[in-house]
């Protein structure tokens, strides 16, 4: 399975790296082909709502930014992992405009499973979980493999480290 992890934390090793690479280690042994982009350190920009996607250029972008490397990606994956820190009640800036860039598709053709792993410093993960289940699972129709949260006292511990690996099991 073509899978794209998309981690919004500007941290290489960072609390939500920690889980993401638990998550990867295991489907890659499982040989599904995994492709993490760290976009909390990349120019992700906010849809502009142009919709020459849509109209003129079939599901690419005007922008110029580096969410072109990631549209081939979106375009071929099968299970879309999202993984972000919580920024102020919510998911960083950069993960919500790559949610918002999804537009340029409505729903990832080939999208069949998601997961979500959210890291904070002592929690307010509501908000990022909400807008997971409704674009990800409602409006782009894809099956829920699991929903992580940790504070940070818990990102890096065995404990975590194993629902994630499970997740990458159900894949
Ligand atoms: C700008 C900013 C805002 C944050 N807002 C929250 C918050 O609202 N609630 C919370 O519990 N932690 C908050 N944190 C802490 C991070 O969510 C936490 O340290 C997270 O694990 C960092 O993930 P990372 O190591 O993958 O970058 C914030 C951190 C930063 C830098």
């Amino acid at each position: 399975m073509n899978v794209l992890v998309i981690n919004g934390s500007p941290r290489r090793n960072g609390n939500t790296a920690t889980l993401v690479e638990a998550f990867a280690d295991e489907a890659r042994k499982a040989r599904h082909n995994v492709s993490i982009k760290q976009i909390g350190s990349m120019d992700i920009r906010g849809c502009r709502n142009c919709d020459a996607c849509r109209k003129t250029l079939n599901g690419n972008c005007v922008q110029d930014d580096d969410m072109r490397d990631i549209f081939p990606l979106m375009r071929e994956c099968e299970a879309l992992i999202i993984a972000s820190p919580i920024y102020y009640y919510s998911s960083t800036g950069q993960t919500h405009c790559f949610i918002e860039r999804c537009y340029a598709f409505e729903r990832l053709p080939k999208l069949k499973k998601a997961a979500l792993l959210l890291t904070a410093g002592g929690g307010g993960f509501t908000s990022a979980i909400q807008t997971y289940k409704d674009a990800i699972i409602g409006h782009m129709g894809a099956k829920d493999m699991g929903i992580i949260t940790a504070v940070v006292s818990q990102a890096k511990s065995s404990a975590k480290l194993d629902e994630a690996r499970s997740i990458a099991r159900k894949l």
